[in-house]
């Protein structure tokens, strides 16, 4: 039987980290669905929408992957898509932390659903979202961090938001 491994995430925006996770993934999973986290109190930079359009264009022509949004449990998203993996990338012993208790969190609620970890390549390990956000709000280069499609994306948020103050 296929085995279908969740991915879920914020993805504010994707990077070029999560996409090498999602690349090895596959070669451990048959199928991916890579979940937004849909959470309106959470503030983030691009909407839920604009977040998955991005993941989308970023994944376009690889296969056994799909991209969808979630709110509420993460453990009741994996119940609903009939998945017991979740998959989440360790980048530096500073995610350790985190994950752990993420992980344990989530086999108290559902003890059915395991979580596995991929380390990130060398080249993602100080990579995240909100560094190379900061980095682009100021006009710092991220060619190479994030998927070309992002790299534009985001210029073009940071100058709207710069001309519409
Ligand atoms: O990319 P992130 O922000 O590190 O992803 C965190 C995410 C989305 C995996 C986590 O916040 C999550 O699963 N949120 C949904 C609510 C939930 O199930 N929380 C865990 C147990 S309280």
């Amino acid at each position: 039987m296929p085995k279908t491994a969740v991915y879920p995430g914020s993805f504010d925006p994707v990077t070029n980290g999560h996409l090498d996770i999602i690349n090895r993934g596959l070669t451990v999973f048959d199928h991916l669905i890579v979940a937004i986290l849909h959470n309106p109190a959470k503030k983030t930079l691009f909407t839920v929408k604009e977040r998955c359009d991005l993941l989308e264009a970023s994944l376009k022509g690889t296969p056994n992957v799909t991209v969808d949004t979630f709110s509420g449990l993460l453990v009741d998203y994996a119940v609903q898509k009939d998945i017991n993996v979740i998959l989440r990338g360790m980048r530096a012993t500073s995610d350790f932390e985190y994950e752990f208790q993420l992980a344990l969190m989530n086999r108290r609620l559902n003890k059915d659903i395991q979580s596995v970890f991929l380390m990130t390549g060398l080249s993602w390990i100080f990579t995240s979202s909100s560094i190379i956000k900061e980095a682009a709000k100021f006009g710092g280069n991220i060619t190479g961090m994030v998927p070309p499609v992002v790299e534009k994306t985001l210029k073009e948020k940071f100058k709207q938001l710069e001309t519409s103050k």
